[in-house]
């Protein structure tokens, strides 16, 4: 069957029968372009078709255990489960310039100072200045084997040559190219097909392959929504609070471990520092005396983390409709314990802007930071400051009643700790905890109460 020409968009990777100006996908202009369709697979013919065709296996059989490649970097190997699987496609994702070759480098080089084989193809950078990098954050010692091709078949054929390495990172795969396909570096076609060959050389010769991929803020690059269901793991790189210089990890798909897990580290002048005590950088910059922060005891993944939550009520200057700003946390969830808020303790946003962030740029998706962010928007309306040692966790229901959280004990450990001698917590949690230092919650009522009757305490 001849091949056919499709057009493609190099942004979205919508697929026309015609080219036209315009996608009508995402609404680029210009961005189609042809490509050879691969002939439709020939339909299995009527009464041929029978199960000897598959290769059936019974579900109970002898599974070699899960190798690990630790990195030895904590925040990393937390994040991919442990560490590389043998044979797991890796996309570590995110903005230009936001750390990711810092952190592969660094990833490559204490595993090859383990003696694990590893190669390191950087295809967007000369050799001159990924040894500069290296010379930079002190590794330049380290066997990493480098080069700097975007000849994807190269790649592949390292891969299975007899000196081939244990970990192949790929530095980025929107530069790698494959002669087998037209259009330029970058687009979806290329994007998605040089994938296919790495994940498919990966599984055969059970080499690690991590993947470097761009994201842009408009997502027009070929990024991991198009990558995401060809890898084993997606790994985002965010740059949390640019100028605390945060970055954080987070698994967005694993196949060899949790999605919750985050990774935190600093980005440093000679490189990418761990943070092992997150809780501790997260509330550094706090201010105590200032009404609308309040502190979520919360878990991510399996750590307790202590984080600011910052609200802003102002009266609305238009006296039009009112604005919600929310960053870090689900703009929904906001509106509805602002409703709850206003239906169920009376107190009245309706007339004000609202602005609520997660300090340290942390994306919190745990329901159980409802009270805390309940606590800063009423300590924000109340023009009453939440005194330093008070921390808050449970979620909120439609009725106002305050519900229970995973993990209380890690919770309230965390808050004792770090110093956090009133901590707020589920009535229903309070029940099975011990302290003296809980104050218990039952509905939203009780947090109003607890506010008013503290910062009351605190003026006399
Ligand atoms: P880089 O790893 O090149 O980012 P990416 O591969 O994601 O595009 O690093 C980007 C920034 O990090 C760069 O602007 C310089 C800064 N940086 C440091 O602050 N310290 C360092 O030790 C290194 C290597 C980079
Ligand atoms: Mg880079």
């Amino acid at each position: 069957m001849a091949p056919s020409i499709r057009y493609q968009c190099n942004s979205c990777g919508h697929i026309e029968a015609k080219w036209i100006g315009k996608c009508p996908s995402c609404k680029e202009w210009n961005t189609l372009t042809a490509f050879e369709a691969a002939p439709r697979a020939p339909g299995v013919r009527r009464g041929r078709a029978n199960r000897s065709a598959l290769n059936l296996v019974p579900l109970r059989g002898e599974t070699p255990p899960l190798d690990r490649f630790a990195t030895g970097i904590g925040e990393l190997d937390r994040v991919l489960g442990g560490g590389c699987v043998p044979g797991a496609v890796i996309l570590i994702a995110g903005d230009p310039g936001i750390g990711k070759s810092t952190l592969l480098m660094q990833a490559a080089a204490a595993l090859a100072t383990k003696g694990i084989s590893t190669v390191y193809v950087s295809a967007e950078e000369n050799i001159d200045q990924v040894r500069r990098r290296a010379d930079r954050l002190g590794l330049a010692d380290a066997p990493v084997q480098l080069d700097n091709t975007s000849d994807v078949q190269a790649v592949v054929e390292c891969m299975f040559s007899v000196d081939k390495p244990q970990i192949m990172v790929v530095d980025s795969i929107q530069t790698m190219r494959s002669s087998e396909i037209d259009s330029a570096p970058g687009t979806v076609s290329q994007v998605r097909h040089c994938t296919d060959m790495l994940v498919t050389a990966a599984k055969a010769t059970h080499v690690t392959v991590i993947l470097v991929g761009h994201v842009t803020k408009q997502g027009a690059m070929a990024g991991p929504q198009t990558l995401n269901h060809l890898v084993d793991a997606t790994i985002m790189f965010d740059e949390g609070d640019r100028n605390q210089e945060f970055r954080i990890l987070r698994a967005e798909k694993n196949r060899f471990g949790a999605t919750d897990e985050i990774g935190v580290f600093m980005m440093r002048e000679h490189g990418l520092e761990e943070v092992p005590n997150p809780s501790e950088h997260f509330l550094a910059d706090r201010r105590v005396d200032v009404p609308g922060s309040a502190v979520y005891a919360g878990i991510e993944g399996t750590r307790p983390l202590l984080v600011e939550i910052q609200a802003l009520s102002v009266p609305n200057p238009t006296g039009g409709s009112s604005r919600r700003t929310v960053i870090g946390y689900d703009s929904n969830r906001v509106s509805m314990i602002v409703a709850v808020l206003e239906a169920r303790a009376g107190v009245g946003l309706m007339a004000n802007d609202l602005f609520l962030t997660v300090a340290g740029g942390l994306k919190i998706s745990d329901p159980a930071a409802d009270v805390a962010v309940a606590a800063a928007i009423l300590s924000s309306v109340l023009s009453a400051p939440i005194p330093g040692c008070h921390a808050f966790f449970g979620e909120i229901g439609l009725s106002g009643e305050i519900r229970g959280a995973a993990r209380f004990e890690a919770r309230q450990k965390e808050a004792e700790k770090m110093g956090f001698s009133h901590i707020h917590i589920p009535k229903r949690l309070a029940s099975n905890a011990r302290g003296s230092n809980l104050v218990a919650l039952s509905s939203i009522e009780d947090i109003v109460f607890s506010i008013a009757q503290h910062s009351r305490l605190d003026d006399t």
